[in-house]
């Protein structure tokens, strides 16, 4: 069977460093495998217009940022398919007979659907339209028929959920659909990169982040700024590395060959670790080696970006040529569900064909 992968972001701001280790970063490398038959990378805005229908601009704007960053950091458009969403009019058509597939008891039970609406402090104003997003979002993947969603652990519900109503689906109307599987970053600092004031994750709300597209004296800056250990205040005094961002950063970013190019006097990270639980290594030192390290990985990305802003209509037109490849695809997956649900009157010459028999014989 064809292997088909499908994954995307909502365009409501500029994807970050978390975005890149978790996610962007090995979906360059499968593309790079040519283990898949097809990729599509969706920029879903019309998800991301269900929990900001009043502000369609910001959404607008941000499908450019993303799609510069997308191909910033090495996703090919000669292989994988980069597509908007919501010009994909056969998602729209795929969640509205899912719908009818998936309880609301089911969807208030997704944790994601439930942790996010708590952050957003929706109560009773939910809109429908956000509390159904799983929904959309299996439409999004059985439309390619995809196999493979590689994304973070958050998205685990998703497509727990997919798999669901593809079961469903095929049970109730004929074998159409193909149930995905998730496709987990291995590393597992990655998973989840915090802020650069060590909390949780990185948000724009918190301006904890690091964004592939910011410049080097703004990385710079960021990193100089970073939570450490604040009990770290002499450089003699011991330090800690768990819960140290600075190390954290480390642990998701830097190679081996990065201490014989950057910090030759430390023979890898568990040596620098070493160094710093004993004391007598301070932060400003290792704060300007995870410098040269983010600047080895970003440096490559910003040359590609710059060459990509130079020709913003070509970025639109790599963008309408594969959401028109995607549009393809996805109406070929809707012809066959509205085939098997017995929705395709005036395609089933045999249904006409066998009702005017029986009228006029
Ligand atoms: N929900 C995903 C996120 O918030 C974005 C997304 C939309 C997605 N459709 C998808 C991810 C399909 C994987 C597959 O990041």
């Amino acid at each position: 069977m064809a292997e088909i992968i499908l994954t995307g972001d909502r365009p409501t701001g500029k994807l970050h460093l978390g975005h890149y280790v978790g996610s962007l970063k090995q979906r360059v490398v499968l593309q790079d495998s040519g283990d898949f038959d097809k990729i599509f990378i969706m920029i879903a805005d019309a998800q991301a217009l269900t929990d900001n229908a009043d502000n369609p601009e910001k959404i607008r704007t941000n499908i450019l940022e993303v799609a510069l960053d997308y191909l910033s950091v090495g996703i090919d458009p000669d292989r994988s398919n980069i597509l908007i969403q919501s010009q994909i009019p056969a998602l729209a058509e795929l969640s509205f007979y899912y719908m009818n597939l998936v309880t609301v008891a089911r969807l208030q039970r997704n944790p994601t659907v439930k942790s996010e609406v708590e952050m957003r402090g929706f109560s009773s104003n939910l809109p429908v339209g956000f509390f159904a997003y799983p929904i959309s979002q299996a439409a999004d993947i059985t439309a390619f028929k995809a196999t493979v969603v590689p994304t973070g652990e958050d998205q685990e519900p998703m497509i727990e959920q997919t798999r669901e109503i593809v079961r469903k689906f095929n049970q109730t109307y004929g074998e159409v659909l193909v149930e995905p599987r998730i496709l987990l970053s291995d590393n597992k600092v990655c998973k989840r990169l915090p802020g650069t004031d060590g909390k949780a994750k990185m948000s724009k709300s918190l301006g904890n982040g690091i964004y592939i597209s910011d410049d080097p004296e703004t990385v710079k800056k960021k990193v100089m700024s970073m939570y450490t250990d604040p009990d770290h205040i002499q450089v003699s005094d011991p330090g800690k590395v768990e819960g140290n961002t600075v190390f954290t950063y480390l642990d998701a970013f830097s190679v081996p060959d990065d201490f014989g190019e950057f910090l030759p006097e430390y023979s890898c990270l568990d040596d620098l670790k070493d160094h710093y639980k004993k004391g007598g290594l301070g932060d400003v030192k290792i704060k300007k080696f995870l410098i040269n390290v983010l600047e080895r990985e970003l440096s490559p990305i910003r040359k590609r970006r710059s060459e990509f802003e130079k020709d913003i209509a070509g970025v639109y037109d790599i963008l309408k040529a594969g959401t028109a490849a995607a549009n393809k695809v996805a109406d070929s997956t809707l012809a066959e569900a509205k085939e098997a649900m017995k929705i395709n009157y005036f395609d089933d010459s045999a249904l006409i064909r066998s009702q005017e028999e029986m009228y006029n014989n």
